[in-house]
């Protein structure tokens, strides 16, 4: 009897075929370096459940995180600090299904969520075998120098860690707001410097959020070591990510400027009519470098 197929039909829908998986290897970090180096774009999409993460990896996108923004999209909280870590087990365990049943290929980061790395290296190597163990590639955590140690302590044990920096979502009270970050001089070398800390404790990537364009480009042609992803950072970066329910017009709150909603028509920019065909326009975009769009990143 014939085994039933990841495309067989089944009530609660089908999902998409993967790419001939000749043509396509996993996403690993030698790869990432490499198209970092090389000057080709790396490109990343959150994530939350199977379905959407099977269709980011059909549509090319390298690295999918499993965002705390989670809590923000599929919660309905105000910001992400409610996010626990049994949710984002949940979440990455999905996600990880959703690629593994395509065959997919894509790199899978879970994001720890806010105070269970705070504490201590120790709880933040508890924290991040939790996602590891869910299925994550990579776990990603918010913060600037002090967060050195246990980036240094986790890549020590063998996890991979993508920083982040600039708009920090998880400290949005201590930040006054979702606000542009690295602004001044000052904060411009305060930023610096935990980027190079960073790079020097091992961390692979690193997220820059809501940080002027200049100073992402200059980061950027910095660390060798460690390519950039912007989001609201111009397109000087290694990489861009967005969060998935933004890219697809589904926002519940005012967007910010430098979110492109690929279903839409916008002036000289197609829009798309479905949902695997925006995520390829968004690839293609950010691969040719027409996403983002400095000229709309006034800071
Ligand atoms: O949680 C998230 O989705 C993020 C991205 C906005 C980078 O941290």
């Amino acid at each position: 009897m014939n085994q039933p197929s990841a495309q067989s039909a089944s009530p609660y829908g089908t999902l998409p075929p993967a790419s001939s998986p000749a043509m396509r290897k996993p996403v690993s970090l030698p790869r990432l370096l490499e198209m970092h180096a090389r000057g080709e774009k790396i490109t990343m999409l959150t994530a939350y459940d199977a379905t959407f993460a099977a269709v980011a990896d059909a549509a090319g996108v390298e690295c999918i995180l499993v965002g705390d923004s989670l809590g923000m999209v599929c919660q309905g909280l105000s910001s992400t600090v409610g996010v626990s870590l049994d949710t984002m087990r949940y979440h990455v365990e999905s996600v990880t299904r959703g690629v593994r049943r395509v065959q997919g290929t894509a790199w899978i980061i879970g994001d720890l969520p806010y105070g269970t790395y705070h504490e201590s290296k120790e709880q933040a190597l508890r924290s991040a075998a939790v996602l590891m163990q869910a299925g994550a590639h990579m776990v990603k955590l918010e913060g600037g120098g002090w967060t050195a140690d246990t980036v240094r302590f986790l890549v020590e044990r063998g996890i991979p860690v993508c920083a982040h920096l600039g708009l920090t979502p998880q400290t949005v009270h201590a930040l006054g707001g979702y606000r542009v970050q690295g602004k001044s001089v000052e904060s411009a070398a305060i930023m610096k410097r935990h980027a190079h800390e960073l790079q020097d404790a091992g961390a692979s990537l690193l997220v820059l959020e809501m940080v002027p364009a200049t100073l992402s480009t200059e980061l950027t042609a910095e660390l060798p070591y460690c390519p950039t992803i912007g989001i609201g950072a111009g397109n000087g970066t290694s990489g861009q990510v967005l969060v998935l329910h933004d890219m697809l017009g589904l926002g519940l709150g005012k967007m910010p400027k430098f979110v492109r909603n690929f279903m839409a028509d916008l002036p000289g920019v197609q829009g798309q009519h479905g949902i695997k065909e925006a995520m390829q326009a968004y690839v293609e975009a950010v691969k040719n470098g027409s996403f983002p769009d400095n000229t709309l990143h006034a800071w």
